[in-house]
This record gives structure tokens, C-alpha cells and sequence, in this order.
């Protein structure tokens, strides 16, 4: 989604900028811009090469913001890209979020007698900033006018004219950070644009504004009161979010999923106890002990690994565990009892439905929750307490190696609320061994990746796919069939494999290949028969099945993974769905880490 960048301090701000925008890129966007004290402001439509080639070679200054733009209000075009300004260019701002009441306040400016030249809901905070300069006030004052009088999700930062050498950035609802140097500030919606720069990081909480400039820096509320937010050190590398020789982003990711797995469970396996530690949970261990039920939300992918989640926590715990997607949680009536765990899935820990649904959650009384993969992100600091993934940052807007790690997080979690009741000391020993035996299983996964190339290549060219599964792998072909719709633009349903022939078999023709997994687990037999029947229908099939099992009666397209305890399975069998996906993404031609009209961080509700 959209992205903001900053900088003030003693060097050429457009390098900067531009750099800092080029790290957001992956987020997704549609169009850039940046303003420069001095030199004034430059958009473009399109990609942040395009801007660059619009920058002259006087245009540089050691102040500015910029900004990559993913339309909500108004098209793709320059005048609705940002920087957006008043009409006499003496204030700019960039914003990520949505202003709600921004109707009124262009209906209230226009009759006093401003003129908009966008169609964005941006527009209306750079005029009311400078109706209140235009009031007297001094641009702090004034910013600080504006924020009383806008509602809705926001990050912004804001330069004046007046006030070169101060910018002013505010949160509520939309993640922003201030990184800090020797005698220079930078300001990003996101850490990974500021690695190049520094690793000192202050994370803005909502309702915080913060000047930062030549007078150093200062974090208050819309009450004028100062707030001390702590300086973060970041310690991860920006090398980790290069492609490491990869075509790809996605495809180093899915490579990534061992040493992944690997972080995800260092340190918390305790295979004597048959048990796990998580030290993010530790403070709220007793009262985890009597909870009485749970809810999990999520989107996306989050969600579909919160589906496999409650299949793990039931089995494990024998706790009664529901799924909602984030979106819909919040609009419905969702039953909180007193001894409700809600555990909020996400891997950028900002997507707003989610965040939402925690706030509802916790107004409603419930203990929260986070499995969450960014470190310092907004559902990190809201709930009660978390579970990190560990993953890395991940780049490519599919989520791959972080859905991986919500699975792992999940059988962790479930093992230990399992061992704080019925679950015995040898089921435990059992799960936990087999959780460290992953990596070396996805290894060989990946080692027969070209298998899964040629498999793709063959079926890159329909239109139209199935994905189907049961129990445990019923999520799994949701999840799969998402991954091919967004990144081939294949036409791709999930479907419970009993559940086809309740309506959906009407598709199947020799035109509409189904991918099947039936690993050699408690559906098996299941799956074979739901499997004929498709055969019968002249679908084409590919089978993901266990390694050793026969299905060449069936079909000679076959992935095969190794066996692994059904509870776990799905984060093994995922993988080659994920590798199927980017391949056809590939033999497509297109853009794969950077699918069409998808942001990675999905900040808006
Ligand atoms: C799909 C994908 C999305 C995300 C969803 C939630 O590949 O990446 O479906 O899973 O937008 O995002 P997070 O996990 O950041 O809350």
C-alpha cells in the first residue's frame, strides 16, 4: 500500500528519498512523488524510475518527503499522487490511510474559498493546514488545528514552507516511524526504508505528533502533552531483504522456509518436557490455563493458517476454537466470553482489519494474542502479549515463508496449551520431535522443486483451477489456489474435497484441472474417491501425495513430500503449492513479487 518517506538533516534529501521509496516499492503503488524544500515538488505516474527520470539535476535540498501512492480516492494520475498541497504551495503532505469526514471539510474550505485540484482525500489536511497558518498560527499550532479537526486513519508528514527546517509527522491508525542519526532525521512508514541510514528507531503510537529538525526532536499529543517513546534498535539486516541471486523475492522466500522453520522454533522446543516455551506468553501462562475458548482472525493467508490453527488447537488442547476473518469480525456479533483468547494472525502486524478486530476483541474484555511476524508492529503493541514468527522481512507481496511460520507458530501454540491439559507427556514428545525434524523434510521438498517446474509449465495455460483438500489440507487448498489467483491471475478455487460434488463437480471438464492433495493421513481413502470421481469427469489431476504411494492410476502428474504426522502436514504440503504458483507466475510472464492491484500491507479497512 502506500508508502511515506522523510528527511531532514545536512545532505541531498533526493537520493534519499528515493532510495527510501524504492524499499517500499514491494508494498505496492501506482504512483510517487516527492517534495523538496526549496525545489518544490515532482510526481509521477507509474514506477519511482519514472520520477527520477522527471528530477533535473539542481533539484536537491536537505529537506523533504515523498511518497508511493495505491489509489483509493481518485485514479492513478499526477495531480491525485502525492505530495499534495494547498493552492499556493506553501504546505505539503503526504499520507497513507483514509480521512473519513474529507466531504465535509473540502464542502466547508470551498466555500471559503478554496479551490481542490485533486480528487483525494489527502488534499483537504494540506488546505486546513494552511488556513490556520494563514489564521496566525505557527506551523506546529497549525498542524496541530488540523488533526483536531480530521477523522480517520492516518500517517502523515508535512512540510511548510515557512519552516524549512522542521518536518511534522503524525500517527493514528497507519504505521510511521522516526529513524535518528547524528544531526539528521528520517521518517518512513516502514523501518526497511530507513536501513540504509540508521537502525535507530522510534516507533510513533497513535495520537502521537512529532517534530523532528534542526532542534532535534519532540513527540506529543494532540493535548500539547509530551510522550516519551523509547529509541528501538533494529537488528535485522537490510541484506536479508535483498534476492541473494534469486529471479525472485518469492522464490528466495519459499527457499528460505528451513531456516525459517528454524528460527521459528529456536530456543522454545523442550523435547524432554514434550512441551514448548514461549517467552512472549509467559507473563499470561495462568490465565491461559482457563481459557475456554478461542477465536482467531486473520485475512488472507493469515486466516487460512488461523483454519489450520483451530484444527491444531482442538486436537491439541481440546479448546472450542472459531475463525473469523478480520474483516468481518468487528461488523458481526462475536461471542466474548469472560475466558475468550483471541489470537490475531499477521505478518506485517498492521493489516487494519485485524488491528480492529484486537481493539474490538479488547473492549469486549477478551485476552489478546499476536502472531505476528514484524517486530514493533501496531498488533505487537496492542495485544496482551504475542508469539513472534520470526521469518525475516518478507518482500514479495504473496505471502510464502511467513505463512509457513504462523503454521509453526500455531502446532507450537497449541503443543503448549495441550500440555497445560490433557495432553500427554508422549503425544507431546511426539509433536515436538516431529517439529524439529521439518526443516530437513522441506529441504528435500525444495531439492524437487524442477519436478514441480515441469508439472507447472504444463498446466500454466488453463484458465481455471481446483484446489482440493480435506481435514487438515482443506485450508491448504484455499491457501493454494490464493496463491495461484494472485500472482498468475489464474481463475482458482479452494474446495473441502467431499464438498465438490455438492455443486461445484459441474465445472469439471477436460479444460478444468483440479491439484489434489491426498497425503497418505486419516482422509486418504477419502480423497482417492473424491479423486475418481473427477477422473470419471475427465478433469485433468495433479496429485500431491506422501512419498511411496501409488496414485499412478490415477494420474501421471504427481508431487510427492515426505510423511510427517498429519497435524504438521500442512506445513509441508503448502510449499509445493507455493512453488506451483510461482512457476506459472513465471512461465506467464509476469510480475511476480509485485502481482496487480495488491499491496503488501493492507492498511486501509
Ligand atoms: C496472500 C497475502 C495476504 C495476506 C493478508 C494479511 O499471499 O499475503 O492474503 O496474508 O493481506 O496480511 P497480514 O498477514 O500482514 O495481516
Amino acid at each position: 500500500m502506500c508508502g511515506i518517506v522523510g528527511y531532514i538533516g545536512k545532505n541531498n534529501a533526493v537520493p534519499i528519498l528515493l532510495d527510501g521509496l524504492r524499499s517500499l516499492e514491494y508494498r505496492g503503488y501506482d504512483s510517487a512523488g516527492v517534495y523538496v524544500q526549496g525545489v518544490g515538488c515532482i510526481k509521477s505516474v507509474g514506477v519511482i524510475d519514472n520520477l527520477e527520470a522527471k528530477i533535473p539535476n539542481e533539484y536537491n535540498g536537505v529537506a523533504g518527503i515523498g511518497h508511493t501512492r495505491w489509489a483509493t480516492h481518485g485514479e492513478p494520475s499526477e495531480h491525485n499522487a502525492h505530495p499534495q498541497s494547498d493552492e499556493s504551495g506553501r504546505v505539503f503532505v503526504v499520507h497513507n490511510g483514509i480521512i473519513e469526514n474529507y466531504r465535509e471539510i473540502s464542502q466547508l474550505l470551498t466555500e471559503e474559498g478554496h479551490t481542490f485540484s485533486s480528487e483525494t482525500d489527502t488534499e483537504v489536511i494540506a488546505h486546513l493546514v494552511e488556513k490556520f497558518l494563514n489564521d496566525g498560527k505557527n506551523f506546529k499550532d497549525a498542524v496541530v488545528e488540523m488533526l483536531k479537526c480530521i477523522k480517520g486513519a492516518y500517517g502523515i508528514a508535512v512540510a511548510c514552507k515557512d519552516k524549512p527546517d522542521e518536518l511534522i509527522v503524525a500517527r493514528m491508525g497507519s504505521p510511521l516511524v522516526i529513524g535518528l542519526s547524528l544531526d539528521e532525521y528520517f521518517i518512513a512508514s516502514d523501518p526497511s526504508a530507513l536501513l540504509r541510514h540508521t537502525r535507530d528507531i522510534i516507533y510513533l503510537n497513535d495520537g502521537d505528533i512529532a517534530v523532528v529538525g534542526s532542534a532535534g526532536h519532540r513527540v506529543f499529543t494532540l493535548k500539547e502533552e509530551n510522550v516519551d517513546r523509547k529509541i528501538s534498535r533494529i537488528d535485522w539486516d537490510f541484506e536479508t531483504v535483498k534476492k541473494d541471486g534469486y529471479a525472485h523475492f518469492m522464490l528466495k522466500e519459499i527457499m528460505e522456509a528451513p531456516t525459517v522453520i528454524e528460527n521459528s522454533m529456536r530456543g522454545r522446543l523442550l523435547v524432554e518436557q514434550g512441551s514448548v516455551k514461549l517467552g512472549g506468553i509467559q507473563d499470561i501462562s495462568e490465565d491461559l490455563r482457563s481459557i475456554k475458548n478461542v477465536v482467531i482472525v486473520g485475512c488472507g493467508s493469515a486466516y487460512y493458517a488461523g483454519l489450520v490453527g483451530r484444527m491444531m488447537i482442538e486436537e491439541l488442547a481440546g479448546i472450542p476454537t472459531v475463525v473469523e476473518l478480520g474483516s468481518e469480525f468487528r461488523y458481526k456479533k462475536s461471542v466474548i466470553e469472560p475466558r475468550t483468547l483471541v489470537i490475531a494472525v499477521s505478518q506485517s502486524g498492521e493489516t487494519a482489519d485485524t488491528l480492529e478486530a484486537v481493539r474490538e476483541a479488547k473492549r469486549k474484555g477478551a485476552l489478546t494474542i499476536g502472531i505476528v511476524n514484524t517486530i514493533g508492529s501496531t498488533i505487537a503493541r496492542e495485544t496482551n502479549a504475542g508469539v513472534y514468527n520470526h521469518a525475516g522481512p518478507e518482500v514479495s507481496v504473496a505471502s510464502t515463508k511467513a505463512f509457513i511460520s504462523q503454521l509453526v507458530v500455531f502446532a507450537l501454540l497449541a503443543t503448549f496449551l495441550g500440555r497445560q491439559r490433557d495432553l500427554s507427556l508422549m503425544a507431546g514428545k511426539q509433536i515436538v520431535t516431529e517439529i524439529a525434524n521439518l526443516p530437513e523434510k522441506i529441504m528435500r521438498i525444495l531439492s524437487s522443486r524442477e519436478d514441480i517446474k515441469e508439472i507447472a509449465l504444463r498446466f500454466s495455460h488453463y484458465q481455471n483451477f481446483f484446489f482440493i483438500g480435506r481435514k487438515y489440507n482443506y485450508p491448504i487448498a484455499m491457501e493454494g489456489s490464493l496463491k495461484l489467483k494472485e500472482i498468475s491471475y489464474i481463475h482458482a478455487e479452494g474446495c473441502g474435497a467431499g464438498e465438490l460434488k455438492h455443486g461445484s463437480i459441474a465445472l469439471i471438464t477436460p479444460d478444468f484441472p483440479t491439484m489434489a492433495i491426498c497425503l497418505q493421513d486419516s482422509v486418504y481413502e477419502k480423497m482417492i474417491s473424491n479423486v475418481q470421481e473427477i477422473n470419471a469427469r475427465k478433469g485433468p489431476i495433479v496429485i500431491m501425495t506422501s512419498e511411496d504411494t501409488d496414485v499412478s492410476f490415477l494420474t501421471s502428474d504427481v508431487i510427492r513430500i515426505p510423511h510427517v504426522h498429519e497435524i504438521l502436514s500442512p506445513i509441508l504440503s503448502v510449499i509445493p503449492l507455493q512453488l506451483f504458483a510461482y512457476y506459472c507466475s513465471v512461465a506467464r510472464g509476469l510480475d511476480v513479487d509485485r502481482p496487480r492491484n495488491l499491496a503488501k500491507s493492507v492498511t486501509v479497512e
